[in-house]
């Protein structure tokens, strides 16, 4: 099947589907971008991707491409073309085209906006899932605004790379404090030896993951208690439980980090509960 892909006002074949190259994000990573789950070819969570896009255009002074609800239409339209089921859209928004020079464009130009959507394997991820996955520890080098989900991704890239050459799955970024802040492109979490489910608080130092607040209240109604605050990586090694959250994954059992095994070295009742029950409290468009 072509797939088609979305660039600034067209549907494109994606092998056609082109930004100029003086686009800012190409040149400066000046743009934010959002990854929203496709399930039953329905958008799991729009309304809190969508709401998140925004905050993140308002701190770098980008503006709304269009409106929320035009938005949605775009989203809609590429993972109806490209017949998505189950699998994820992406969505980028940049400061837009304009003659290189580190400063904002002078008149404003209009930002750019690409939305590519692309299926998964179920079957894949569930497997995943059910065995569990490795991460492996890296610095955490990053800049003091990952709250702001920017398309400036190299850390990121770097983290995931060493844990594939590491035989892992994601990279956990430890700060200076020896603080687990999140993975290369997930939150996470463990779970103590009490039962207490715990997780970073969402200041700057990293991104308030929607999987991560719809959690919050699977975690509520399941009865378990949980702590914002940071853990240490030394406590994770000693952790009941390990988990990582992001749209594209939901929630993702850890069973190793930086070859340790945690808990019992499979997936543990908590995540897999938390896992199996997400999608009822997630909204489906
Ligand atoms: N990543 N932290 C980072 C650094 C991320 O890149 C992501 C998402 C998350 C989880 O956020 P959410 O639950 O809203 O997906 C946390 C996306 C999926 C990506 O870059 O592909």
């Amino acid at each position: 099947m072509c797939r088609t892909t979305y660039v600034n006002g067209r549907y494109l074949p994606h092998r056609n589907a082109m930004v100029h190259v003086e686009d800012r994000g190409y040149q400066f990573a000046d743009g934010v971008y959002e990854v929203c789950e496709v399930r039953g070819g329905r958008l799991v969570d729009e309304r809190r991707h969508l709401a998140r896009l925004k905050r993140s255009l308002d701190e770098l002074r980008i503006r709304m491409p269009m409106s929320f609800a035009a938005l949605g239409i775009v989203l809609r339209e590429v993972v109806a073309r490209n017949r998505i089921g189950y699998g994820i859209v992406y969505l980028q928004v940049t400061r837009g085209v304009a003659r290189r020079d580190h400063a904002f464009p002078v008149p404003e130009v209009p930002p750019s906006v690409v939305v590519t959507a692309r299926a998964l394997n179920q079957a894949r991820n569930e497997a995943l899932a059910a065995k569990g996955i490795a991460v492996v520890s890296v610095a955490d080098n990053r800049w003091g605004r990952v709250d702001i989900k920017t398309i400036g991704l190299l850390p990121n890239v770097l983290a995931r790379q060493a844990a594939l050459d590491q035989g892992a799955r994601d990279a956990w970024f430890v700060n200076r404090d020896g603080a687990v802040t999140e993975g290369a492109s997930t939150n996470a979490w463990i779970v103590t030896a009490a039962g207490t489910v715990v997780t970073r608080p969402a200041d700057h130092a990293i991104l308030r993951g929607i999987t991560r607040t719809v959690l919050f209240d699977v975690i509520k109604t399941q009865g378990l208690h949980l702590e914002e605050r940071a853990f240490t990586l030394a406590e994770a090694y000693a952790a009941r439980e390990a988990f990582v959250t992001a749209a594209s994954q939901i929630v993702l059992p850890v069973v190793r980090i930086d070859g340790r095994v945690i808990g019992e070295g499979k997936p543990g009742p908590v995540a897999t509960a938390l896992r199996r029950e997400f999608h009822r409290y997630a909204e489906a468009g």
